[in-house]
């Protein structure tokens, strides 16, 4: 038999929540992603993690069958398992679980079941992350463009660069969270999450990188595309890379100066398109989306996206990189092939991929250029033709 050392590390998993926007029959940790429900997708993640103590706050006479799905998760790890009855908030819920705290326990991770796709890797980093004052949250930059109205009226643009989106589990010192909760409830105070919580208490809060995969199955659409990337995970099992192959011809004769491979070329003719034309981050985008079965860019980014006109490559390329991590892929390199007389590429080729490279996130971009001695539309100089080939990964890649 092998001994497992008392964890000094708890993982409060909570799950006692009805999932009245789900609207679905059984309380929301109970239905089925795939044959599995919403609370073993959860334990399944938090059980290959780091060994802990795991506490499971279940609804009110579902305590039983979160008995049952905690053994089909932990199998040689039950021992550190328990359940718990939850409350009527999700506050009061935690502090239950907070109440079964071993008491070896100097660190607590506090998780949303409903984040039931959450890598095990993203809870081992927030246990890392707690220090002895202060909490740690894991956090993705906001992508969206956000405004702050009142009634039907914009007041003002908001800085997302100012902004993260919280995701779980939030890790804190135990002892510091247990005043702080105890603070919260002789207030009387409902914070939305932990950290808030903990925060309004006086207490530090960092932030590191969350995953896309660690989104909370709130509605319909969420439970959906829960899914469709088991799903996709399963069709490609084991989870093999998948290539992509995107082309794009773009002829001479657009407005004003070129952009190029996510530069501006002063002095050169523009290529035309609804966009600035840059047919190498075109090129990259289709290669993209076609490794990862996500359509083309016609319909990502096509004349129904009036958004897009007259956009740079590189806002195309960001968004290409989050459509794909929304469906659970990460890039793992670019290649691409330039035909074009002109510009002489040569000389900007680092600064090139480097731009490019920036925008996917950082992975790796290569780009090469030929003429096709001139043959061709290239060789006649009236256009630029471009080849990408993309690997996409399935997952979520250190970079
Ligand atoms: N939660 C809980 N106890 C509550 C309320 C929520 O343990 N009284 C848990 C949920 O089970 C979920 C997490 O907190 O894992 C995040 O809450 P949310 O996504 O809002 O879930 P629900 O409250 O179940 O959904 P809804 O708000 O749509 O009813
Ligand atoms: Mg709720």
């Amino acid at each position: 038999m092998t001994l497992i050392p008392v964890p000094t590390t708890a993982i409060i998993v909570v799950a006692a929540g009805s999932g009245t926007r789900l609207g679905a029959a059984a309380p929301k940790a109970f239905i089925g992603i795939d044959e599995r429900s919403v609370l073993r997708h959860a334990l399944d993640g938090v059980f290959a993690a780091s060994p802990a103590q795991v506490i499971i706050v279940a609804p009110a006479g579902h305590e039983g069958d979160a008995e049952t799905e905690m053994r089909a998760a932990a199998g040689d790890r039950a021992n550190l398992g328990i359940v718990v009855t939850g409350g009527e908030t999700r506050q009061q819920s935690v502090a239950a679980g907070l109440r079964a705290l071993w008491g070896d326990i100097t660190t607590v991770l506090v998780h949303d079941a409903a984040r039931a796709l959450t890598p095990p890797a993203q809870i081992d980093a927030v246990a890392d992350a707690v220090t002895a004052e202060s909490g740690v949250i894991p956090a993705l930059p906001v992508i969206n463009t956000l405004k702050r109205v009142a009634g039907g009226d914009i007041i003002e643009a908001v800085d997302r660069s100012e902004l993260v989106a919280a995701q779980t589990p939030q890790g804190f010192p135990r002892s510091l969270l247990e005043v702080s909760y105890a603070a919260a409830r002789d207030s009387g105070a409902e914070y939305t999450d932990d950290a808030a919580l903990f925060a309004a208490a006086g207490h530090p809060v960092a932030h590191i990188r969350g995953s896309e995969l660690a989104f909370k199955i709130t509605t319909p659409a969420d439970l959906d595309r829960a899914r469709q990337l088991l799903k996709r995970g399963r069709a490609s099992a084991p989870l093999l890379p998948r290539v992509g192959v995107g082309t794009d011809v773009h002829a001479y004769g657009g407005d004003g100066e070129l952009w190029l491979a996510g530069l501006q070329w002063p002095g050169e003719p523009a290529l035309s398109g609804h966009s600035d034309g840059d047919v190498v981050a075109h090129a990259i985008v289709d290669a993209l989306l076609g490794a990862a079965g996500l359509g083309d860019i016609g319909e990502h980014f096509g004349t129904s996206h009036p958004e897009y006109a007259g956009a740079h490559g590189d806002v195309f390329l960001t968004r290409t990189r989050q459509i794909l991590a929304d469906a659970g892929f990460s890039i793992g390199n670019v290649s691409v092939q330039l035909q074009a007389n002109r510009p002489r590429f040569t000389a900007r080729r680092a600064e090139a991929e480097v731009a490019l490279s920036a925008a996917l996130g950082g992975a790796s971009v290569s780009i090469s250029a030929t003429t096709t001695d001139r043959l061709g539309f290239t060789g006649r100089g009236e256009g630029v033709a471009v080849t990408a080939v993309a690997l996409v990964v399935p997952g979520t890649l250190e970079q």
